[in-house]
């Protein structure tokens, strides 16, 4: 079935969907990894695959930037596609001056104050969980890598350019990190009692003000990415 914003038949999006914000970053993704890939939509550019990796069936889709985005793509996949399972692979702004760049952030709970579903949102901000059992895998999956890992609360924000303090918003309620669709995806997926997960990496310190360039941005973005796999597809 089509929506406005997806054209894929119901039959070619995977019960498991991989999503990130870039749709280049989707594409490149999809071709390294999957097996038997096939493009199953590329309305507004946002190209998303079906293909196997290491024999199990997933979608990687693009989710473009902020909650209102976000919210569109999952929740048509949640309500209309039958998906039952999302983890977003993001990037995230550190809020501790100590967490160093390619760290990677487990986002067990978002906090936000977004205007997206603000029916949800009660008294202007709210806390929204991940799904408690891929929080858990999360954990254990990253635990056998050699990156550094962080689980927590995370800041989603509806603005990248902003005066807000957001580094003494995060000293005082404990948050890792800010990045901008957690929260959109969080609300949809438990609205329609689905899983959802956000995975960050972390490409910039607002605290300190270190950064990564563009390439090793990507490099570290892709360091941690098979770990992702299996977070979103072991059992
Ligand atoms: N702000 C919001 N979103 C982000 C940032 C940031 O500094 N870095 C990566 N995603």
């Amino acid at each position: 079935m089509a929506t406005p914003h997806n054209s894929a038949n119901k039959k070619d999006i995977a019960k498991t969907v991989l999503m990130v914000g870039d749709p280049i970053r989707a594409k490149k993704i999809a071709e390294k990894y999957l097996q038997d890939l096939k493009e199953v939509n590329n309305v507004r550019g946002m190209n998303t695959f079906t293909g196997k990796y290491h024999g199990k069936r997933i979608t990687i889709m693009p989710h473009g930037m902020g909650c209102p985005s976000v919210g569109i793509y999952t929740y048509e996949l949640f309500k209309f596609y039958g998906v039952e399972r999302i983890v977003r692979f993001g990037t995230i702004g550190a809020l501790k001056a100590e967490t160093k760049v390619g760290t990677i952030i487990i986002a067990e709970k978002s906090y936000t104050k977004t205007n997206y579903f603000d029916f949800y949102i009660k008294n202007g901000a709210s806390y929204l969980s991940a799904n408690p059992e891929l929080v858990e895998k999360a954990k254990r999956v990253f635990e056998k890598s050699n990156l550094n890992v962080q689980e927590g609360t995370i800041y989603c924000s509806d603005t990248f350019y902003t005066d807000e303090d957001q580094v003494a918003l995060g000293k005082k309620l404990n948050l890792l990190g800010v990045e901008m669709e957690s929260a959109g995806l969080y609300i949809n997926a438990n609205m329609f009692n689905k899983q959802a997960l956000t995975i960050c990496s972390v490409s910039d310190n607002l605290a300190s003000g270190e950064a990564l360039d563009a390439k090793d941005r990507e490099n570290s973005f892709y360091q941690a990415i098979e770990y992702v796999f299996k977070v979103a597809l072991e059992k």
